[in-house]
Order: structure tokens, then sequence, then C-alpha cells
């Protein structure tokens, strides 16, 4: 799918501009890096790209799918059949075991085989090596781990879109290299449109395409 967005803002609740975007277009099929400084709105604007947050002006479109004006219930249906959300936190559950962290959100989808789900998220843990034997829940791995167990559970859905907020922050350069080999080779085979937001150059120099966002406020980091 084809993103396009314009004249995009987000501001907080004193009404200071916390990111801004005049235009960003990500061909179908296309990726995009997005960079900048901690707090210069780059979570925030990939929010905004999935519609979890509505900007206070502009619009982001997905083909011909305004996400900042659907409705709610249409667009929690459009999320969970296009887009794969790798989030900056795992938000696991930690009591449930990694297969089960990665499957749960299916239950939600009515057009997903359960059995399919499960062969899938199999292939997807192994793929990024998260260990689905002798550890029974989410709490017990590593930071690396919950990163590439959130991966998997992102493309376990085949997304049309994935956008992911620094899906390398927790991992040393050779296992940030293999997840964003896995990430590209995905890109790849299913032609899905990519959005990767991250601090780190070499992730970044996978990118022909990079959105850089500057600092719109002080922040106390
Ligand atoms: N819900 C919110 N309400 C008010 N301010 C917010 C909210 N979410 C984020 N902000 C502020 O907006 C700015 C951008 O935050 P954001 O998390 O998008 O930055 P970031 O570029 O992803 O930073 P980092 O690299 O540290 O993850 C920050 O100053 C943050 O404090
Ligand atoms: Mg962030």
């Amino acid at each position: 799918m084809k993103c396009y967005v314009k004249d995009l803002v987000v501001r907080n609740a004193d009404g200071e501009v916390i990111v801004s975007v005049d235009e960003l277009v990500v061909e179908n099929g296309g990726t995009t890096s997005i960079s900048g400084p901690s707090g210069s709105g780059k979570t925030t604007l990939l929010y905004c790209l999935s519609g979890l947050i509505k900007p206070n002006e502009g619009f982001v479109n997905w083909d011909e799918h305004n996400v900042t004006t659907m409705a709610d219930n249409k667009l929690n249906k459009f999320r969970r059949e296009n887009i794969g959300f790798i989030f900056q936190s795992p938000f696991l559950f930690d009591e449930l075991d990694p297969l089960s962290n990665v499957t749960i959100q299916s239950a939600f989808n009515a057009n997903l085989s359960k059995k399919a789900v499960n062969e899938r998220a199999i292939e997807l843990l192994d793929l990024f090596k998260v260990p689905l034997k002798g550890r029974k829940t989410a709490s017990v791995l590593s930071g690396g781990e919950k990163q590439r167990l959130s991966m998997a559970r992102g493309l376990v859905n085949n997304p049309k879109i994935i956008l992911a907020d620094e899906p390398t922050a927790s991992l040393d350069g050779r296992n940030s290299k293999i997840l964003m080999d896995c990430l590209f080779s995905y890109h790849k085979n299913h032609s899905t449109t990519l959005v990767v937001v991250s601090h780190d150059n070499d992730v970044l120099s996978r990118f022909i395409n990079n959105l850089s966002l500057t600092q719109l406020r002080e922040t106390d980091v």
C-alpha cells in the first residue's frame, strides 16, 4: 500500500507542536527510515501512520484509506488486516509463553485459520531465534529475545504494511543485522511497505529514503 502524509501536525496538551511533517510518500512496496534525536517525535509519527494517534492537522492516507478520519471500528479492522506494528517497548504478556504472545491477537481475526497462524508463529519464532522450549513465560526472556518476539508478533498476520519503532534497540551488532536481514527478506518476499524508525547508523544505511525529524521543542533529555 502507498503511504501519503500531508501537512501533519501533532500538538501536546499545552498546544506545543511535537511533530510536524510537510509531506511523506512511501510507494507501495517501498521503504523509508525515520531518524531524529530523542524526543523529535518519531514514535508519535509512527503512531499517526498506524492511526493510533489522530494528528491535530493534516492526514495520513494508505492508498485511498484515510486513517486520520476513519471511524474507530473501521480503523481497528484496517489495522488488524493490514498493519504489523513493532513497538519500541514490546508490551508482551509476561504470563504467557512466546507462542501465545505471537498468536493472541489473531484470536480477534475471524478470517484467519488458527492452525495456519500457529504454524507461521512457530516458523517466525524459529527464524528470529526465540527459544520455545524450556522457558515458560515471556517474563524470563532477555531484552533482545523480547524484541525479536515482538517482531515475530508484528509479522504473524502477513501484514501489507510494517511499521517498526527502533526494532534493533536492545540488540548487539550481529543480532541487529540478523533481524534487519529477516525484516528486509520478509519485505521483499511479500512486497510490504516498510517504515522503520531508528537511531542506528547501520540500520539507516540500508535505506535509500530517510525522513529526518528535527527537535521542535525543548525537552529535558
Ligand atoms: N501522549 C503524549 N502527551 C504529551 N506529550 C507527548 C505524548 N507522547 C509524546 N509526547 C512528547 O512528544 C515528544 C516526542 O515524543 P516521541 O516519543 O514521539 O519521541 P521519539 O522521537 O520517539 O523519542 P525517542 O527516540 O526517545 O523514542 C516528546 O517530547 C514527548 O515527551
Ligand atoms: Mg520513540
